[in-house]
């Protein structure tokens, strides 16, 4: 995004140049391993993206909060009060959520005009929706010089996103696009909430990311539907061991899963949280090491056990990955995100890029009536000021 043309839109939205507007940016995130572990207390692997949301943003007199956006036509109005509500489906629900939880926090906010732009596809997996809770929350942090830490700001906008919106997300999305580093993944203890940046050194690969397009469908009911299936899980083990969530057992555990869990699906959704979590703490190791294909063959295994046990993948996604892995220089390819549509996220050798791209792009086509993208994003820093 060029900075004067954004601001340039600012001032033809809202007028009076005198006063220029403070820019902030905050990423998206592709996970690289550990899905659907980070609400059972475990462990992931995400970066922050080079794509994400642009926030323009300007204190106003009046106590109106006003909401505008370059990516479609749909700005609102909202007049401050100390109990803001949801207001249906519209997209300002998401910055809106971040300025209540600020308020409830007895945090004061004025008025206040907005421009939002966000390259991150929206619905594509990628955190669209913790991206721009958390350009919102940085930039209240900052003009309102309230003193938040980074991980303040990361878990009010869980919360914006868990109570106002009301999607029950983990915290692994807004905590990628809060503490994100340059070329580093941020191996984080979603229990403890302990992390390490992790550099990612991909060798002779690229991290492509591909979307399948699919219009999104049930993904929020389906999501809710796997945490309680977890949360079962957990009250059946609790005579094999006094456990609070799933991460507290490790594979060595898995044997005794069947004795305690009578349910097929259940026992399936606790095996994939269980071998997830041991094969993130793998991937970190050989990633260290630079074994690159080990990490790749354990993306692949991520991939098929969110298949299998943990049922969240669905056509589209299973056609990338395992048409992907049909084609030459595909280390490992797996669905990132929440599942039933979304995104992929793949290694593949640099010289096979042009012909991974091709050759997936048209399979997909003739399999699914769909036309995917491609993306070669950088690996970049967390939620901040842009200075110019
Ligand atoms: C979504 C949620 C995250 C996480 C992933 C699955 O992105 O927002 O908290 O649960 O799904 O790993």
């Amino acid at each position: 995004m060029d900075i004067l043309s954004f601001t340039e839109k600012f001032f033809e939205k809202y007028g009076n140049r005198n006063e220029k507007p403070v820019l902030f940016f905050s990423p998206g995130r592709v996970n690289l391993i550990g899905e659907h572990t980070d609400y059972n207390g475990g462990f992931v692997f995400p970066c922050a993206l080079n794509f994400g949301t642009y926030l323009a943003i300007r204190t106003v007199k009046d106590k109106t909060l006003r909401f505008s956006t370059l990516n479609f036509d749909d700005d609102d109005e909202v007049q401050l009060a100390n109990n803001l509500s949801k207001r249906g489906n519209k997209w300002s629900n998401y910055p809106l959520g971040v300025i209540s939880e600020f308020l409830k926090r007895k945090i004061s906010v004025g008025g206040l005009e907005m421009l939002f732009y966000g390259d991150v596809p929206n619905g594509a997996g990628l955190s669209s929706s913790a991206s721009i809770e958390m350009v919102t929350a940085t930039a209240l942090n900052d003009i309102y010089s309230a003193g938040l830490k980074t991980l303040d700001l990361v878990i009010l906008s869980q919360k914006a996103e868990n109570e106002f919106v009301g999607m029950n997300c983990g915290i692994m999305d807004q905590f990628a696009v809060g503490f994100g580093k340059k070329d580093h993944a941020i191996f984080l203890n979603c229990d403890t909430l302990d992390y390490e940046n992790v550099p990612v050194n991909l060798g002779n690969n690229a991290l492509i990311i591909t979307n399948t397009n699919k219009r999104r469908g049930l993904t929020d009911s389906k999501y809710n539907e796997r945490r309680s299936e977890c949360e079962k899980a957990v009250e059946l083990l609790q005579s094999f061991r006094p456990i609070k969530n799933l991460s507290e057992l490790n594979t060595d555990d898995t044997g005794f899963l069947e004795e305690f869990i009578k349910d097929p699906v259940i026992l399936k959704r606790a095996r994939h949280v269980i071998s997830e979590n041991g094969r993130v703490l793998e991937a970190v190791k050989v990633l260290k090491e630079n074994n690159i294909r080990r990490f790749g063959e354990l993306m692949n295994q991520s991939h098929d056990s969110l298949k299998d046990d943990y049922e969240v993948t669905g056509n589209e996604l299973d056609t990338l990955v395992y048409e992907g892995r049909k084609l030459p220089g595909v280390t490992g390819t797996r669905m990132t995100g929440a599942g039933f549509g979304g995104c992929t996220v793949s290694l593949v050798e640099k010289e096979h890029v042009p012909g991974f791209i091709s050759g997936l792009k048209s399979v997909y086509q003739e399999i699914t009536g769909l036309v995917p993208d491609f993306y070669q994003p950088e690996i970049s820093d967390g939620a901040g000021r842009i200075s110019w």
